[in-house]
This record gives structure tokens, C-alpha cells and sequence, in this order.
């Protein structure tokens, strides 16, 4: 046991540089998800230094994903997008999307890691600790004005949807579904930099690049 721990901080520890090398135009560092107190962003730590411990930590993590350590919204609290034009069907957050709104639906203090009875106090959030009312970040809990997500794309789906390309298709691996089949947040963006100078947490650098990968116009 004492072995495994090790290594998971070991691994951890060796994907900090890792990550930065990645071929990234930015690393976490440089971006809005350095929330410790050297972050580039106006909703910052005013005492924390470790950069991955608002998402992730080496010890009684939660199944949500990853080593999670960040507190998540308890299931059926969204507003799904599903619209008529839709094949497919939207369910409530899942995978990655959960996680990314354990943050962005406004709901939970942006410090509220787990183990902590108080979150990690941050600059510029609102009482509570959320990212505040009028940031163009803070999502809610009405997925409707958004791109569909925890969307389950399958062939099938693709048959009866004449743009939906089969099987997504990237060759550099980035942008698609999840191992569950699932299209997230994480679809388009990846939480640790971005490739684009323009889009942020981007996968590739142009905007249609990612769009490309499942529809087909
Ligand atoms: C703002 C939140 C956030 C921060 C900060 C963050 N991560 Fe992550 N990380 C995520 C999310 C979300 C996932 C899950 C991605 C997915 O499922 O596609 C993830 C996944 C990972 C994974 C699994 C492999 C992968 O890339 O999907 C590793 C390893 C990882 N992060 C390392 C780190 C390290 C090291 C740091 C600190 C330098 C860090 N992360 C900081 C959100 C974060
Ligand atoms: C621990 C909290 C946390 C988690 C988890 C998190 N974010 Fe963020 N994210 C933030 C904060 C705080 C900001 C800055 C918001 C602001 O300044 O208005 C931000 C900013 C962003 C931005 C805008 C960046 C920019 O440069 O304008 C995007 C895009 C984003 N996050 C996507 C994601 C995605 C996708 C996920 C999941 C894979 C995720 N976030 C998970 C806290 C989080
Ligand atoms: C289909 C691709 C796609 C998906 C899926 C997606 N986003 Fe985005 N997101 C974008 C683009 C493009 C922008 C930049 C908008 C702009 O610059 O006008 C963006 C911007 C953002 C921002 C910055 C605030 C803003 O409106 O400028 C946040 C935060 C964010 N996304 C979070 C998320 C989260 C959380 C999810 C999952 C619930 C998600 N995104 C799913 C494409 C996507
Ligand atoms: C990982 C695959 C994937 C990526 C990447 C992706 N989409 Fe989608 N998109 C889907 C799926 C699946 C649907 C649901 C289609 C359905 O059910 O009919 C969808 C639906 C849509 C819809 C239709 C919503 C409706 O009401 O019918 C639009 C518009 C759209 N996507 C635009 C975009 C744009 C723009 C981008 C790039 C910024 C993008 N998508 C990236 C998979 C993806």
C-alpha cells in the first residue's frame, strides 16, 4: 500500500513538467487554472501554493475522476440541453463535465476541497466562495445556452444525424469521447493549457479544428 502511494505521487510529481512540455502554447501555470496564489487569473488563492490540489491530491480522493479532490453538485440539480433538433439526449452531468462544474455552475466555493471544514480562501469570489454572479465562467445550472455535453455518441446516433462524422476522427487523439462513449466539456477543452492562442483551455489552434473532428459540413 505504502508502496502504491508512493508512486501515485511519484507519477503526480514527474507530470508537472510533463505537462508543461506537452507541446502546449500555455501549461497550467500560465493560465486561469493556476488558482494558488502565483496564478495569472483575478480568482486566485491569497494563501495557497499548490497548484493541482484545487482538482486533484495524492489521498482520500473521490471516484468522480482522476485523484478528484475538488467537492462536486449533487446529481439532478441541471438543466439539460435537449432540444427537438436533437437526436441524441443530454443526461445529467457526467465524467468530466461533472467536474469541470464543480466549479463553473456557480454552486460550490471554487476552494471547497475535500478534507478541508473551511474552502481555501480566494481572492475575487463571491460570498459564498463561488465564482461570482455576472462572469461570463460561471455557467449555472442551466446547460441550455450551451453546447450539448454527457451525450452518449454512437453510431446509431451518427446514421441518423447526417453532420455527425463516424467515428470522430483525430489523428493527434485530443479532441472525442470519453472511455464511457460520452461527449464533455473536455471534448473541446483541456483543463491543463491550451494550444490556441485564442481559445482558451483549446485543444487544437483553430476553432473549427475541434468542431471538424465529429461534424461534417
Ligand atoms: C482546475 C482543475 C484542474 C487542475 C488545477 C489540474 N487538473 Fe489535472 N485534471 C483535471 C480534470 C477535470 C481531469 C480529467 C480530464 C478528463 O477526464 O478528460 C484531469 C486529469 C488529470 C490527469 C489524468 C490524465 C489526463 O490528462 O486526463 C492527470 C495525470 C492530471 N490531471 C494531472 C494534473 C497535475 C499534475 C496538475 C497540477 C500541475 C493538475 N492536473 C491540475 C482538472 C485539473
Ligand atoms: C477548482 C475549480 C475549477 C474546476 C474544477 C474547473 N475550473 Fe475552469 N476555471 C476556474 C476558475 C476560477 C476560472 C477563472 C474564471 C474567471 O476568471 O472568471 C476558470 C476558467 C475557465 C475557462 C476560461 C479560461 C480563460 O482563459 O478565459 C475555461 C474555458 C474553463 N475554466 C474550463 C474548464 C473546464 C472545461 C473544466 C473541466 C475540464 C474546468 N474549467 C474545471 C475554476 C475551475
Ligand atoms: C463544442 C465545444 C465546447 C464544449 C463542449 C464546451 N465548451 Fe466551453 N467554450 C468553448 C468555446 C469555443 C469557448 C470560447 C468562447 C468565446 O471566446 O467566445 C468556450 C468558453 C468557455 C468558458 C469561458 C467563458 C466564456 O463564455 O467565454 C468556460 C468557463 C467554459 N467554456 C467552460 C466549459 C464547460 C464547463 C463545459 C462543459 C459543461 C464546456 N465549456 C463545454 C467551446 C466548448
Ligand atoms: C466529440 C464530438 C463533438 C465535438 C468535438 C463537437 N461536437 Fe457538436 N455535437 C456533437 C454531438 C454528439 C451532438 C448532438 C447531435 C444530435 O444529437 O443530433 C452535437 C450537437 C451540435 C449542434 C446541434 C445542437 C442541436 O440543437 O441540434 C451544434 C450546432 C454543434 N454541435 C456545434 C459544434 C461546434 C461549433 C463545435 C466546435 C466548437 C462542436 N459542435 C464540437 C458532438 C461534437
Amino acid at each position: 500500500m505504502r508502496m502504491r502511494i508512493g508512486m501515485v505521487i511519484a507519477v503526480l510529481s514527474l507530470l508537472v513538467p510533463a505537462l508543461s512540455m506537452a507541446g502546449q502554447k500555455t501549461s497550467i501555470f500560465q493560465t486561469k487554472h493556476n488558482l494558488s496564489v502565483t496564478g495569472t487569473g483575478e480568482i486566485k488563492s491569497s494563501t495557497e501554493t499548490r497548484v493541482c490540489i484545487f482538482c486533484h491530491s495524492s489521498h482520500n480522493t473521490s471516484t468522480d475522476g482522476p485523484l478528484w479532490n475538488h467537492e462536486t453538485t449533487s446529481p439532478g440539480k441541471f438543466k439539460t440541453y435537449n432540444r427537438s433538433t436533437m437526436v441524441s439526449r443530454a443526461e445529467q452531468p457526467n465524467g468530466a463535465t461533472k467536474l469541470c462544474l464543480s466549479c463553473h455552475d456557480g454552486t460550490i466555493a471554487v476552494g471547497a476541497v475535500r478534507g478541508l471544514s473551511r474552502p481555501i480562501p480566494m481572492r475575487n469570489v463571491a460570498a459564498g466562495g463561488e465564482i461570482p454572479q455576472g462572469r461570463a465562467s460561471r455557467l449555472g445550472t442551466d446547460l441550455t445556452a450551451s453546447h450539448p455535453v454527457s451525450v452518449k455518441y454512437q453510431q446509431t446516433l451518427a446514421l441518423s444525424n447526417s453532420h455527425l462524422r463516424w467515428p470522430p476522427l483525430d489523428p493527434e487523439g485530443r479532441v472525442g469521447v470519453d472511455a464511457d462513449g460520452y461527449v464533455q466539456c473536455t471534448a473541446c477543452h483541456d483543463p491543463h493549457g491550451s494550444r490556441s492562442e485564442r481559445y482558451p483551455f483549446w485543444h487544437k489552434e483553430t476553432f473549427d479544428q475541434v468542431c471538424q473532428v465529429c461534424h461534417v459540413f
